[in-house]
């Protein structure tokens, strides 16, 4: 008995570990993604601006840091991120998975976590999402984006969004739902993990995780709607 107390608690313990771990990286992502969202809706002030801005990210810091010095540093918490935050999910993934199918008298198939299992498919859908993305407008593969410029982020948005029947900007809208969806969870999760949720707080927090989603997939659809309806070009 006592045995199994300190089994289970010591699961527990890592569980929490990780889900510590999810929270912390989810929220660099979060400012990652408010900031580069409020940064995209430039575009709306026009081509100079938008360049202006691009240029300005590498000159981050100046003049302590040094020319793309502080992008890269950021790059790297970002990378570390990403890979912290899909470990710590594979993990409590194979937890669950491993607890659901111990070998008891019969093999009851717990029914699901409905969310857990969007989560996992969002992030699956985000992490093609951010490859296709750096193809298309940082590294600018050649099929992936018709005509890249690499000192003119503002045609290649434009330009990389009208081609193909703007078919790549309905990827990024329907990209951004499935964003949408995760930050709404994820942002809900991490209140929880973080241990801000009494339910004092439930309702105001589920409240504050969806106005969250809203605003940054919505502010990042905005960019290819605007080019869709020619309201940029
Ligand atoms: C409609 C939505 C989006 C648009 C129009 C957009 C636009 C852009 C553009 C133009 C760049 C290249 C900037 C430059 O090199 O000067 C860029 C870079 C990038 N974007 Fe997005 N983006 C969108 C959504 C997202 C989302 C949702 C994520 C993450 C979940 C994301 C992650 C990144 C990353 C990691 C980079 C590379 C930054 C770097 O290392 O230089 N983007 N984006």
């Amino acid at each position: 008995m006592g045995v199994m107390n300190v089994g289970v608690l010591s699961l527990y313990r890592t569980s929490i570990g990780k889900k510590v771990i999810m929270a912390v990286t989810g929220l660099i992502g979060i400012g990652y993604v408010v900031m580069h969202m409020y940064g995209n809706l430039k575009a709306f002030l026009g081509m100079e601006y938008f360049n202006h801005y691009a240029e300005g990210l590498r000159e981050l810091g100046a003049p302590i840091f040094g020319h793309s010095h502080l992008l890269w540093i950021a790059r790297l918490v970002l990378i570390g991120a990403v890979v912290l935050h899909t470990w710590a999910a594979w993990s409590l993934y194979q937890e669950a998975e491993r607890a659901r199918s111990t070998k008891y008298v019969k093999h009851v198939k717990l029914q699901a976590n409905p969310a857990a299992l969007y989560m996992r498919v969002g992030g699956v859908i985000l992490f093609v999402f951010i490859i296709l993305h750096l193809m298309h407008f940082t590294w600018g593969i050649p099929g992936v984006h018709p005509d890249f410029r690499w000192d003119d982020a503002y045609h290649n948005v434009v330009a990389g969004f009208k081609s193909y029947f703007y078919l790549p900007a309905i990827f990024y809208v329907v990209a951004m739902v499935a964003l949408g969806f995760h930050l709404y969870h994820g942002a809900w999760s991490m209140f929880q993990t973080l241990g801000l949720n009494n339910h004092t707080y439930t309702q105001p927090l589920r409240l504050l995780s969806l106005a969250l989603a809203i605003v940054i997939a919505g502010g990042f659809a905005l960019v290819p709607l605007a080019i869709m309806f020619g309201i940029i070009s």
